[in-house]
């Protein structure tokens, strides 16, 4: 097999430049450190580097590859849920973490976006959460090396029906969680629908991150406190510690007065959970959707790159490194 085919297999590599400017030191600083093998030829004339070596390098430096759950989570719909699930899940499996999607929202437009859609079948989280040791890791749907998904379609919807015992909506995202950790995933991402439902208690209960992500319309802040109440309540209900949350702003646009706006009632109100790094409008993300793909196939370079990044370094932990390296990080 040449350096081409075996690229075929890795769609989300990170470059030799990334890892590079990551680690401080020279594209030919990482080359010398490398095999033959450990590098392969990809799409304009770049040097990719394959998870397994970066996360080599990454975990020299002191990171971290115990697996987090990371719940996207936030009541109103369109604000930016399943960009972030997909955008993140095949960032941090470039850096090397084995990361599996769980599409819990009936829509299925995580499932969609990779072009995962289920034959009638095959199953979906709600066939699998009663008998997770048996049916996960024949369910799970492969979108690039170490890079999979629980897919989703509109059976989905009738979880609310089934989840109904208190018990089960705490443990079943939970179970199929664990089977997955206990088969070497290092990051799930659970994408979650835009209700007060079944599905996203099981995720809330099973995060130990959760991500709301926000746009700054005007809407946004009343789809916020709604989701933070319902977090902190899902919690005392199941007398169980909060996770993380983190704040997420997406479509930023420095020149609307409804961002700046959004972004200072943002640091005022939640300065607790807010992530200082900002995602800006761009059309690169429904540029990269309609060809079933996250903006992080690109090589080229763009501003939605570049911010997504700097959100998935902090979730990830790599923003310590990246300033001790000398990288400017807020
Ligand atoms: N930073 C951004 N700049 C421009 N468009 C964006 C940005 N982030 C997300 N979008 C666009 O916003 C739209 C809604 O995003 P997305 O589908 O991720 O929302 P969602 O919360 O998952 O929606 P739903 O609640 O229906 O599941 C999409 O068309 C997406 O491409
Ligand atoms: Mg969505």
């Amino acid at each position: 097999m040449n350096n081409w085919e075996q690229g075929f297999q890795h769609k989300y590599i990170l470059t030799s430049e990334e890892l590079a400017d990551l680690c401080g030191t020279t594209e030919n600083g990482i080359k010398e450190n490398l095999n033959q093998s450990e590098s392969l030829c990809i799409r304009g004339g770049k040097t990719g580097i394959y998870p397994s070596v970066v996360k080599k390098f990454l975990k020299k430096n002191g990171i971290d590859y115990s697996c987090q759950v990371l719940a996207i989570v936030n009541m109103r719909g369109g604000i930016g849920k399943t960009t972030a699930s997909i955008s993140t899940a095949t960032r941090a499996k470039q850096y090397g973490f084995k990361t599996c999607i769980i599409d819990m929202d009936p829509q299925g437009s995580t499932t969609l976006a990779f072009d995962m859609t289920p034959e009638a079948d095959e199953p979906i989280f709600y066939d699998i959460w009663q008998k997770p040791d048996e049916m996960v890791m024949g369910t799970i749907k492969k979108i690039d090396e170490d890079l999979y998904i629980i897919p989703s379609s509109l059976e989905n919807g009738l979880l609310d029906a089934s989840l109904i015992n208190p018990s089960h909506q705490k443990n079943a995202v939970n179970d199929v969680c664990n089977v997955l950790k206990a088969n070497g995933f290092e990051m799930i991402i659970i994408d979650n629908p835009p209700s007060l439902g079944t599905a996203v208690i099981s995720s809330v209960c099973a995060a130990d991150t959760i991500v709301v992500p926000m746009f700054s319309d005007a809407f946004s802040f009343r789809g916020l406190d709604i989701t933070i109440n319902e977090i902190h309540s899902i919690c005392s209900t199941f007398n169980m510690d909060e996770p993380k949350v983190r704040i997420l702003f997406s479509k930023y646009d420095r020149r609307e007065k409804a961002s700046e706006t959004a972004l200072l009632e943002l640091k005022e109100r939640y300065s607790k959970y807010f992530i200082p790094f900002l995602i800006r409008t761009s059309t690169e993300f429904s540029k990269a959707l309609q060809k079933k793909e996250t903006i992080f196939a690109s090589r080229r370079k763009s501003t939605a790159k570049e911010d997504y990044d700097m959100y998935v370094k902090h979730i990830l932990g790599l923003d310590k490194i990246y300033k001790q390296n000398g990288g400017k990080c807020d």
